[in-house]
């Protein structure tokens, strides 16, 4: 599968921002072991990561033909971007919601995602594992299938 891969706004700082929360990764050691991950291994990826919401739309926009299935974290931008949610109903790719922290055990904000409907699935607080998880749940459930 083509597997898209969206992180937005402050993950460029992973491995230096709340290390407590989010870990001592950087997003690009994230990324790479996500790709050479066995499941990995049986896609072809591509990265965006942009603190910036048109730039991330635009992305879902520019890869909506390649793309098979998409793994989104998109930070802050989960809890109240009606524009990204449109973008992710706006093309026909399968898009799984993930979060490196538990949102439900947070603060209230964050435990309201915009985007949770228009995904065919949510996982949140597994760390690094959370991107994964949704790896595996692309993979079965993919449109092939
Ligand atoms: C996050 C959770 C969001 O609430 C926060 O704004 C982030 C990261 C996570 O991966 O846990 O930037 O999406």
């Amino acid at each position: 599968m083509n597997i898209l891969v969206i992180n937005g706004p402050n993950l460029n700082l992973l491995g230096e921002r709340q290390t407590d929360i989010y870990g001592e990764n950087t997003l690009e050691e994230l990324m790479m072991w996500l790709e050479t991950s066995a499941d990995g291994q049986n896609h072809n990826f591509k990265f965006y990561q942009s603190n910036h919401e048109g730039t991330i739309i635009d992305s879902i926009h520019d890869e909506r033909e390649w793309a098979d299935g998409m793994i989104i974290n998109a930070g802050a931008f989960s809890h109240y971007s009606y524009a990204i949610r449109d973008a992710i109903s706006s093309v026909d790719i399968n898009t799984v919601e993930v979060h490196l922290s538990n949102i439900m055990e947070r603060e209230d904000f964050r435990k309201i995602s915009v985007l949770k409907d228009v995904c065919i699935e949510q996982i949140y607080g597994l760390g690094r594992n959370s991107y994964i998880e949704a790896l595996k749940f692309l993979q079965d459930n993919s449109k092939g299938d």
